[in-house]
């Protein structure tokens, strides 16, 4: 019995204090990561100039931007909401993907004849004067612009309050193009491949369920900050997903791979440890992956759960819910602790389940925001 206790210690000390820091030391959301933040910045600036590469291609090969008005209704309608960033190319970085995913796109609804599911997308410059945010007014060559012209004179102190009337701004002018759906994305939210299909299967999902719903959804968040995705946070179902996916690993260590083990508190505590260090995000990557190699459907490895607090980088509306969330965000005053990704999940949370939010997992889109000169770094 004192050699087992004495194995078990070694087998704990080689995994945490030399295994994992060992393997683990590039993986951004472990805990045993030393890189300077999420996402180097030399990676970036590769990206920033593939992306400016991309943008200039486009740009020699049609002379006006792409998504001309045909009459056709979009089914969805993506708006990238845009501030200027001293020194970034995060919007070229965004539009250049959306692009690439929009062309993708288009183009197997036109090979499968199935040419009336339109999307399209759209910028929003909100910078305080519209003409200094050269990079959103170069980019209009690639997709239409919207831009204030009634810019209060006078700043707005309250920065949280004027993010929010930036956002129902946004909103509003995306409403006019009478889409179906709209999704806002952040300048600084970069799509995931999969993004433009799993929204859709969603959408698709939604309108099944609609007959058994009181109501259609608030609105679906396609990302949540990796960092909230761990075990330890307040969301209860994520202990029973903790302790489901430690149980599984004991087992298939006892019946599959035929260890003989004892002790299975400290193999159920061990693996608690294990998958919590390696970082849950990394997990849910790794099932995306797994499950996209087995399943044809991009969409089966991406979950919908009820919405979690914070942060708005990717939030899909529909067209009612849209109108619904912009009059209530212009109903209130935004301050700090109250910002407007905190007034919308209360709104939600009050509403007595009449106006339900969700959130996709894994994210839809990477966050690649670290310099902000208006919002807050989520
Ligand atoms: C909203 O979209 C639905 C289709 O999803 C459409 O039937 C309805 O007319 C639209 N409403 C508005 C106000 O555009
Ligand atoms: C946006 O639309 C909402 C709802 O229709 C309206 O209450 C609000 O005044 C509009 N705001 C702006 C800035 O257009």
């Amino acid at each position: 019995m004192r050699y087992e206790g004495a194995g078990l210690t070694v087998v704990f000390v080689l995994t945490f204090f030399v295994g994992l820091p060992v393997l683990c030391g590039t993986w951004p959301y472990s805990a045993y990561y030393r890189g300077e933040g999420v996402g180097s910045s030399s990676s970036s600036a590769d990206d920033d100039s593939s992306a400016l590469a991309y943008l200039s291609q486009v740009e020699t090969a049609q002379q006006q931007p792409e998504e001309e008005e045909d009459g056709r209704r979009p089914f969805l309608l993506v708006t990238i909401v845009t501030v200027r960033r001293e020194g970034q190319f995060y919007l070229s970085r965004v539009v250049a993907r959306l692009h690439q995913l929009l062309s993708k796109y288009n183009n197997e609804q036109h090979a499968g004849n199935d040419d009336t599911i339109v999307i399209r997308a759209m910028i929003c410059n909100v910078n305080d004067d519209p003409q200094l945010h050269r990079e959103a007014l170069h980019l209009q060559r690639i997709f239409p612009l919207v831009q204030r012209r009634d810019q209060l004179s006078v700043a707005i102190h309250n920065l949280m309050d004027k993010e929010k009337e930036d956002y129902v701004f946004c909103l509003n002018a995306s409403r006019r193009s009478a889409a179906d759906y709209i999704l806002i994305l952040e300048d600084d939210a970069v799509p995931h491949d999969d993004l433009l299909p799993v929204t859709r299967r969603f959408i698709d999902y939604f309108n099944q369920q609609r007959p058994r719903r009181r109501a259609d959804f608030f609105y679906v968040k396609l990302y949540h900050p990796e960092r909230l995705q761990n075990y330890l946070q307040p969301e209860p179902w994520r202990i029973a997903e903790w302790l489901a996916v430690s149980v599984l690993s004991v087992y298939l260590l006892q019946v599959v791979f035929r260890f003989r083990l004892r002790r299975h508190s400290f193999w159920l505590v061990y693996f608690m440890a294990l998958v919590e260090c390696l970082g849950r995000p990394h997990l849910l990557q790794l099932k995306r992956w797994m499950l996209a190699r087995l399943v044809a459907d991009p969409a089966a490895g991406y979950n919908l759960l009820q919405a979690t607090e914070c942060c708005t980088p990717a939030m899909l509306f529909s067209n009612t819910s849209a109108a619904t969330a912009s009059a209530f965000l212009s109903s209130i005053t935004c301050r700090k602790g109250y910002a407007k990704d905190t007034a919308l999940y209360l709104h939600s949370r009050q509403s007595g389940g009449r106006l339900q939010s969700f959130v996709v997992e894994p994210n839809l889109v990477q966050h690649i925001g670290r310099v902000s000169t208006l919002r807050r770094n989520h």
